[in-house]
């Protein structure tokens, strides 16, 4: 059956109450391409805020390929999944290296870019070259899941595929980046997870969810993978009016990012038992100022639990070299995870 009433009826709803947002002001790539990295990771109303930032501070991709990994990261901070971050400097540099400082137009090379998956070079290649790629992100799966009744997991292989397969079969031929933004948007502003406004959407007649009353049914998950527990115990060392913190270097979360020196347990700690590690990786003569936490923090596959403790250090304390003396008020020339920022740079 043709779905081309799909499209009909959404474009000139978009077209009427589309916001304003400043990367949908014309079509130039790198600016498309930085709002959609960010938006995978926050709302539009604190990613246009990011947003500003990163355009501001480089208005053209030569600008951005130029700057530095620390920099960059210390922009991004807040947002998480740091290596977004590191792969979008990585990518500035492809363009400017690789294609003469000008974005691939078609799908493929921007395949190439790093960082640049289906759903990125999807939505760049529409949105700013008009290429007939399809863009499917959690707002797509939930309208087309409500609307075309569609009850295949979405966080499943088979599931990926239909949705990927519908979403292009209901792209117009002319303005496919205006077609995908409204899919999106519809999502964002109407066909909301929690409290859909159905009065208000343009394709209510031929909602399947809406007509057999099943929205709050509408998308499945099949379920979440197992998240991994982690405890994270952090040295906040006194030293000199400084404290110490350390990059972290490892394939790991946060990777590049500057944290409190850590010890990380496979339990929870006790004082003795961190008294027993501090000892065993920094000799004797320690003393536990106070604790602070456990603080719960929750990323996409793992649950942290931190805890800060404050340290005096043993008489003539040699740090190890790779802890750096910071005082107080130059912590902000450190991008810090979210966790160990509300800790030491609090509100
Ligand atoms: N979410 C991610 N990208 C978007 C866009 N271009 N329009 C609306 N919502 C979005």
């Amino acid at each position: 059956m043709s779905t081309a009433w799909f499209s009909k009826a959404l474009l000139p709803w978009y077209r009427e109450h589309q916001r304003p947002l400043p990367w949908r002001a014309d079509r130039d790539p790198y600016r498309i391409w930085l709002s959609e990295v960010i938006l995978q990771q926050t709302r539009v109303d604190q990613g246009t805020a990011y947003w500003h930032r990163f355009v501001d501070r480089y208005p053209r991709v030569q600008d951005l390929a130029r700057a530095s990994e620390d920099e960059v990261l210390r922009l991004w901070q807040g947002l998480g999944y740091y290596s977004r971050a590191r792969n979008l400097l990585l990518a500035a540099r492809q363009v400017v290296e690789h294609h003469h400082g000008l974005f691939p137009s078609d799908h493929a090379g921007l395949l190439g870019l790093k960082g640049v998956g289906e759903y990125t070079a999807g939505a760049i290649g529409s949105m700013a070259f008009g290429t007939h790629e399809p863009v499917v992100d959690g707002n797509v799966y939930r309208v087309l899941a409500r609307v075309f009744g569609i009850a295949t997991p979405i966080d499943s292989t088979v599931g990926r595929r239909e949705f990927r397969a519908l979403a292009a079969s209901l792209l117009p031929h002319d303005a496919p980046g205006d077609h995908n933004q409204a899919v999106m948007e519809l999502g964002a502003l109407v066909c909301t997870s929690k409290a859909p406004d159905c009065q208000e959407c343009p394709v209510r007649a031929r909602c399947i969810a809406h007509r057999s009353d099943r929205i709050g049914e509408l998308p499945v998950k099949a379920g979440r993978t197992k998240v991994r527990e982690r405890h994270f115990n952090f040295l906040h060392i006194r030293s000199h009016g400084r404290l110490f913190l350390e990059k972290r270097a490892a394939k790991d979360i946060w990777q590049g990012l500057y944290q409190l020196p850590l010890i990380e347990s496979t339990g929870a700690l006790d004082p003795k038992g961190l008294g027993r590690r501090l000892k065993a990786d920094h000799g004797e003569g320690w003393k536990i100022v106070a604790r602070h936490g456990p603080v719960k923090h929750v990323l996409s596959h793992q649950v942290i639990r931190g805890v800060f403790w404050a340290l005096d250090p043993p008489q003539g304390f040699k740090p190890p070299a790779q802890w750096i003396p910071v005082r107080s008020k130059d912590l902000e020339r450190y991008a810090l995870p979210r966790l160990l920022e509300r800790y030491l740079v609090p509100a």
